[in-house]
């Protein structure tokens, strides 16, 4: 196997033994929201195979002042325990051996309500009349954390029934996983009241969730009777509308698609304004970032809306795949997450066919493992996990969009009827239950009959993805096309390993643009394919709809007439976007001249299709950041507007009545490109809508974020000033978020400058939109020398307050300094991360320093070619 480079470093560590397993918590926590401190209790019963005198069990930053131990037949004794800090754990020592048999354990417990989003934790937030600042609280378990709220096995294999119950001060929600049971005076304060919440099912301790707060609802009954909720900030009842009614759509998608019901009576959801992630799929009681769930029915952007649709989708397909049916240990993480990041876009086509989403699917999720996937810093989908530590490094592009672009694959491979089959038999055979992916595979062998397991392994357990190189032979009608496959690699360079694939292999041609000519399996080296009735110059092309986990390579003239099904769109959006993604990863790996790159994108100019136009915005932004380091920027920004404006043209600034909403998503990304190109027409007219929204005449919610980007790069001191007022304004996060995001892309240093103190000093911007804001400093050059300035004087200071096992450290370090293109700098930057030792990182810079060599060879490369393809295109 491939790509295990870190096992040296990792920390030793050991499982909990299978001697002593939990079935039932009765868990109580108090919150002292004043304080930060909570105390709790909690009677775990438990199975005791073997006699001991010990229980070990897991516990972080608690401090457990009471232990003791009960058995079936009511002996009681005392315990002492001791703390393991480093292995977050306790072990309970009774003086008398605890025989074989069923005991309760209680223990009486302390700990803080902290500030950084992991286990429980504190959030912050203000009355609607943007008067006062009050605290509430909530959970993320997920992967390690429930422990650092309560003593528990907190491994997800073992899995046991929770009775929780809370005890809040009276004016606050106190909202679970399960309905409430009771609520009654607490008698120790008549302040207080006490939440007693249904038993959960059998279920993984990173599942759990519990919230206290101020919270608004609104409500509804899905088609199977599952009571549902969206809680909102106080006064904001209707920005859970959306999400509610998406959710009530979903939940009983997902019970037909399974052929399963939701096991539990309600599914609710809820916005947490302090959140590390995007959601979490906490088992009836999932808790989202405020982007990510609330919709202002007036000032929300499509994009927003379509966000929210695509995380709901996610979370809800996890109440069936993760905690109905639940991986043993974390090495399985990327099925959970795969599958979940596949059935998403189903789900969202099923309710939403307009957003073409299945099209989307692969210019956001396929194209884009494809790009660190082909870097030798990458990893298998399935690493085998050993300290939960290590799970934030496999939270990637890899887990997430190769693990589903797998699925995708094997999904049209074997076919809905046999993959529904096998799905729900897996699903009820493993319910309440742990599994590997291996009997998933062997689930949907049995249901389709095709080498699952076989087809699979090739693409789990080996890091990268195969380049299929095709040479073409004509005689008479005849064409005969000799492919071969070896390891893409994005500098270029040959596979040492000689990795191999088995790959689903189509072909299609001009004479039945719509249909498959051909299907092969390619289990070796090389192969030969033969094509009747095709003539000289009729195109054929590999991988219909781009389902494949594969680039393509073709001869400049099969490449060529590859222009005209693009140019009259017969082929799919699909196609014609990944051809043009193909041609640039081939361009930066050298295996073409950047120039084949600018001459195939005129192909281009009559298209309409929003994904397609994302695509190729994606890539021409890559090139603009390394063209930005030329004598040429300006020609390459001539090129640039001149290929979109077209289009640009064509969707004008407002609204066309009843248009699709992917013009509507299509317009902003274009004005904004156009407009950094330096259209003067553009510019001028951004500046004036900015300047009649500031007074008071507000501007259409899609384009906010172009006009904002246009003047933050074009304005002064004094057009930051009024972003930073409208941010302070703003009362969503949505919107300030869109704000954040311009502010950096000035183009003074100055500037740049004061919006890194305006997003991390003081207490302006949240944590987590941080990196929002620092994404928007790197878009010029002076931009990125200051954010690495930024990174190399605040590095510590960042580890302390994210904490050193935070996922944002690797985002800082992965959006914030991959564009560069100098190895000077690649040097610096490697010397620095040696120094401070921060190990979540280790891989991330890894990937940053391959990154920044392969875009410094492509300029020493092509640089000089462009440049005169440029010149001359003036
Ligand atoms: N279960 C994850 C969140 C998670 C993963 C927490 C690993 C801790 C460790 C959740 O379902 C998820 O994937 N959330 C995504 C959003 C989703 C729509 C892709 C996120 O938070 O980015
Ligand atoms: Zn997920």
């Amino acid at each position: 196997m491939t790509g295990q480079n870190t096992q040296e470093t990792k920390p030793l560590f050991e499982r909990l033994p299978q001697t002593i397993v939990p079935t039932h918590y009765d868990l109580t926590i108090q919150p002292h929201l004043n304080t930060f401190k909570f105390n709790g209790d909690v009677n775990i019963h438990l199975k005791i195979k073997e006699p001991t005198n010990k229980v070990v069990l897991y516990a972080n930053e608690l401090e457990v002042d009471n232990a003791k131990v009960k058995s079936n037949s009511n002996d009681e004794q005392k315990g002492t325990v001791d703390y393991d800090k480093e292995g977050e754990r306790i072990t309970v020592n009774f003086e008398k051996t605890l025989e074989k048999g069923e005991y309760q354990l209680f223990l009486k417990f302390v700990g803080e309500i902290n500030n950084r989003m992991r286990g429980f934790y504190r959030t912050k937030y203000t009355t609607p009349d943007g008067s006062e600042v009050r605290y509430g609280a909530s959970t993320q378990f997920e992967p390690a954390d429930c422990r650092q709220a309560f003593p528990c096995w907190d491994e997800p294999n073992f899995k046991a029934t929770f009775d929780i119950t809370m005890i809040t001060p009276k004016n606050l929600r106190a909202i679970s996983n399960m309905p409430i049971k009771s609520e009654s005076d607490y008698a120790e304060d008549k302040e207080w009241k006490v939440t007693k919440f249904d038993r959960t099912p059998i279920m993984s301790t990173y599942l759990v969730a519990f919230v206290v707060g101020e919270y608004d609802f609104v409500e509804t009954t899905d088609s199977n009777g599952v009571s549902m909720k969206v809680y909102t900030p106080v006064g904001k009842k209707e920005h859970g509308q959306f999400a509610l009614d998406t959710g009530a759509k979903i939940l009983p998608f997902y019970a037909d698609y399974f052929n399963i019901k939701y096991p539990i009576a309600k599914a609710d959801q809820i916005a947490i304004a302090d959140f590390a992630m995007g959601a979490m799929e906490n088992w009836g009681l999932i808790t989202y970032r405020e982007t990510a769930l609330l919709i202002d029915p007036k000032f929300s952007s499509m994009d927003t809306r379509q966000r929210v649709a695509i995380v709901v989708a996610h979370e809800l397909a996890h109440q069936w795949f993760g905690n109905l049916v639940t991986m043993d240990w974390w090495t399985d993480l990327w099925l959970n997450e795969g599958f979940a990041t596949w059935i998403e876009y189903l789900a969202v086509d099923k309710c939403f066919p307009e957003f073409d989403i299945w099209t989307q699917f692969v210019a956001d999720t396929f194209a884009r493992f494809l790009v660190p996937d082909a870097l030798k810093s990458s990893h298998p989908i399935e690493v085998p996990i050993g300290h939960p530590a290590e799970i934030d490094e496999i939270f990637d592009a890899i887990s997430y969009s190769k693990g589903s672009s797998v699925i995708r694959m094997l999904h049209d491979y074997i076919g809905d009827d046999a993959f529904r089959k096998g799905l729900h038999n897996y699903l009820i055979e493993y319910s309440y239950k742990n599994t590997v992916t291996e009997n998933l595979w062997s689930h949907l062998a049995k249901a389709s009959n095709k080498p699952v397991n076989e087809v699979m392994s090739s693409w789990t357990l080996q890091m990268g993805y195969p380049l299929v190189t095709v040479t073409e032979e004509q005689s008479d009608k005849k064409r005969v096309l000799k492919i071969k496959q070896q390891r893409f690699i994005a500098d270029g360079s040959a596979d040492d390993e000689n990795l191999q694939w088995k790959i689903p292999i189509t072909v299609f041609t001009k004479s039945n643009p719509k249909k498959i000519a051909q299907q092969v399996l390619m289990d070796k080296p090389e192969m030969t394919i033969t094509l009747d009735n095709v003539t000289e110059d009729d195109w054929v092309k590999l991988n219909f709809n781009s389902i494949g986990l594969y680039r393509v390579k073709y001869e400049s003239k099969t490449l060529a007439r590859l222009n005209e099904p693009i140019a009259s769109k017969i082929i799919s959006p699909q196609d014609r976007l990944m051809v043009q993604n193909d041609v640039a990863a081939l361009c930066n790996a050298g295996h073409q001249s950047f120039v084949d790159y600018l001459e195939l994108l005129p192909s281009f100019k009559d298209e309409d299709n929003f994904t397609v136009w994302k695509s190729i915005a994606s890539n021409m932004g890559d090139l603009s950041s390394l063209l930005e380091y030329t004598t040429y920027f300006d020609e390459f920004k001539r090129y640039r507007l001149n290929l979109f404006s077209s289009i640009q043209k064509k969707l004008g600034w407002d609204a066309k009545p009843g248009e699709d909403p992917l013009s509507a998503m299509l317009r902003p990304m274009i004005l904004g490109i156009v407009g950094k190109s330096g259209d003067q027409d553009v510019i001028s007219e951004a500046k004036k809508r900015f300047q009649r929204h500031i007074d008071g005449d507000l501007m259409d919610p899609n384009i906010r974020g172009a006009v904002y980007v246009i003047v933050a790069r074009y304005g002064d001191e004094g057009t930051q000033e009024e972003l930073r007022q409208l941010f302070a304004a703003a009362d969503m996060t949505e919107e300030k978020v869109r704000l954040l995001r311009a502010m950096g892309q000035a183009i003074k240093p100055k500037i740049i400058e004061n919006t890194l103190k305006f997003i991390f000093e003081g207490d302006n911007v949240r944590m987590q939109d941080s990196i929002s804001g620092l994404v928007g400093c790197t878009s010029s050059r002076d931009g990125r020398d200051l954010v690495w300035k930024f990174l190399q004087e605040n590095w510590k200071t960042l580890v302390e307050r994210f904490g050193e096992k935070s996922n944002f450290l690797i985002a800082f370090v992965e959006y914030g300094l991959s564009d560069f293109a100098d190895e000077k700098i690649a040097s610096e930057i490697k010397a620095f991360f040696e120094s401070v030792n921060t190990p979540i990182i280790a891989r991330p810079v890894k990937k940053v320093l391959e990154t920044i060599h392969m875009r410094s060879e492509v300029l020493k490369r092509d640089s000089k070619a462009m440049e005169d393809f440029l010149k001359k295109q003036q």
